[in-house]
């Protein structure tokens, strides 16, 4: 089904979607893996914004490639984002009891089936881009899979979580702070809209507006988590907050202070949407989701 051009309704179908996607793939068997497979499914299925699959299929759709095709690589994007979340909550890295409303995969599984989930949900997206089931042409396929890979490694989030691991106890200058979310956080967002631009065929060089947006919201988006970090509802996010502060890490709000950062988010919101000045309302799911991801409160 086509995504809806409403952003509360492409939301929730979008969720219902990648928990679809997620069960097929995740059936347990009848064999001792069954922990972790209920360890990935406990961390895939059933929770999260799913904003990184609903920017593959939007941006997809402005190219009008097939709603199924977007929604199998928006799902390997989901899969490399509940990994990294997987590992970040680790007890070497946040150590936190709660993610998504529910308690982390290590507290309800164990560190070491936590780490195999993460692990295997790594690996399952690039067997989701690699398959041809997802796309009939090799050279689209190898195309998605190495700008997931870049946007993954050390030149993209786990690069980034190194550089959030040193920020704790330093005082980071902006650019530095900058760069860290750029890639942390960023880098994933920006693989979101691109692959959706691969998908439609756009060579490289005609994804410079797409580009400028991605980089924009994605730098929106995580001075919208360290703010919702300060002033946040635990509930509502689903996950503990006021760690920044606690751990001394310098972020966006600590640089900046609350109100700039929040100036800031909006002024990015303004820049993405400025990116988009060249299509007409078949971008307007898009920017909408450039709004939402600096006003969300979750
Ligand atoms: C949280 O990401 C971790 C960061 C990259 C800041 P999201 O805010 O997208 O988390 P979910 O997927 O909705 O749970
Ligand atoms: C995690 O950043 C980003 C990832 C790459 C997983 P945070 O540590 O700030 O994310 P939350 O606040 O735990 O969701
Ligand atoms: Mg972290
Ligand atoms: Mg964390
Ligand atoms: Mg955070």
């Amino acid at each position: 089904m086509a995504l809806s051009a409403n952003l509360d309704e492409a939301l929730t179908q979008i969720s219902a979607e990648i928990d679809a996607e997620f069960d097929q793939m995740l059936s347990i068997p009848d064999d001792t893996r069954r922990p972790l497979y209920e360890a990935m499914r406990h961390a895939a299925i059933g929770g999260g914004k799913r904003l990184r699959p609903l920017l593959v299929v939007a941006t997809a759709g402005l190219f009008n490639v097939e709603h199924d095709t977007a929604l199998r690589v928006g799902t390997a994007v989901e899969a490399i984002h509940v990994y990294s979340l997987i590992h970040d909550d680790l007890p070497c890295m946040d150590d936190d009891a709660l993610r998504r409303g529910k308690p982390t995969v290590h507290k309800a599984f164990g560190e070491a089936t936590a780490v195999l989930a993460g692990d295997s949900l790594h690996a399952l997206a690039f067997e989701i881009l690699g398959s041809a089931q997802s796309h009939s042409d090799p050279f689209i396929r190898s195309e998605l899979i190495a700008c997931l890979a870049r946007a993954s490694g050390p030149d993209g989030m786990a690069g980034g979580q190194m550089m959030d691991l040193e920020a704790e106890g330093q005082q980071f200058d902006l650019q530095t702070i900058t760069r860290l979310q750029a890639l942390k956080t960023g880098a994933l967002i920006a693989a979101s809209v691109e692959m959706g631009a691969i998908l439609g065929h756009i060579p490289a060089e005609g994804r410079t507006h797409l580009k400028g947006y991605a980089q924009d919201i994605g730098l929106a988006f995580q001075i919208a988590d360290d703010i919702l970090d300060v002033e946040g509802d635990e509930a509502l996010a689903g996950k503990a907050l006021h760690k920044d502060a606690d751990a001394g890490k310098g972020t966006f709000v600590s640089i900046m202070g609350l109100e700039r950062a929040k100036e800031q988010a909006e002024m990015l919101v303004d820049q993405a949407i400025a990116h988009l000045a060249s299509y007409g309302s078949e971008a307007d799911l898009l920017r909408a989701v450039a709004h939402y991801i600096s006003q969300r409160d979750r």
